[in-house]
């Protein structure tokens, strides 16, 4: 049996779609049944329905976080998930939300944690000066970008880099680092692997 998995989503998707591409190949241990947003007009939603995935769009406008996260989880129960990745999901879920998928929801981050947490990390890192810069995939805990390290790739930091610059190049990399984690993590192996 496949593990069923969930993706959130809040803007153009596409780690989402990375993780799609690679779990439509045959022999991927897991299956997408679902991708939600918390912005309805979430690109990344249009781009999973086309592929046939089902979608959710819970907007989080206007709601208490304990109201948005209780209507989001209404879609995400019904698909029934094993994993729930997040992947580029812009909100901060609650202690009682991430408790809910201890041990099997996880995250990626444009960072080389426990390197910049938070926000505006490709700045933050080439203000440090840092040579190195990546992306890492950990299991969520209730401490933002806290939490067991799955996976971490690198790319370097070149003179003349923006923000941009390297987020694009970091980018690349999370597209291949976050199938590779899933691929790995649905079989049950939670060994970090580390390119
Ligand atoms: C990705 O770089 C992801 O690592 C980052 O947002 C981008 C989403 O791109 N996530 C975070 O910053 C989470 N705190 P995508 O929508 O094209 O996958």
């Amino acid at each position: 049996m496949k593990a069923r998995v969930a993706i959130l989503i809040s803007g153009g998707g596409s780690n989402m779609l990375a993780l799609l591409a690679d779990m439509a190949q045959g022999d991927h241990p897991a299956t997408p049944v679902l991708v939600a947003s918390n912005d309805p007009l979430a690109g990344g939603l249009a781009k999973a329905a086309s592929l046939g995935v089902p979608t959710a769009a819970v907007s989080h406008r206007g709601l208490a976080r304990d109201a948005f996260e209780a209507s989001l989880l209404e879609p995400i129960l019904a698909a029934k998930p094993d994993i729930l990745l997040l992947a580029g999901f812009m909100r901060v879920l609650t202690p009682g939300f991430v408790h809910r998928f201890a041990g099997r929801m996880l995250n990626i981050h444009p960072s080389l944690l426990p390197k910049y947490p938070g926000l505006h990390t490709h700045q933050r890192a080439i203000d440090a000066g840092d040579t190195q810069a990546g992306c890492t995939v950990h299991l969520v805990t209730p401490v933002l970008d806290d939490g067991p390290i799955l996976g971490q790739a690198c790319v370097p930091i070149l003179a003349g880099d923006t923000a941009g610059t390297l987020a694009a190049r970091v980018l690349v990399q999370e597209h291949r680092l976050y199938p590779a984690v899933l691929r790995r993590f649905a079989t049950g192996d939670r060994t970090p692997l580390l390119a």
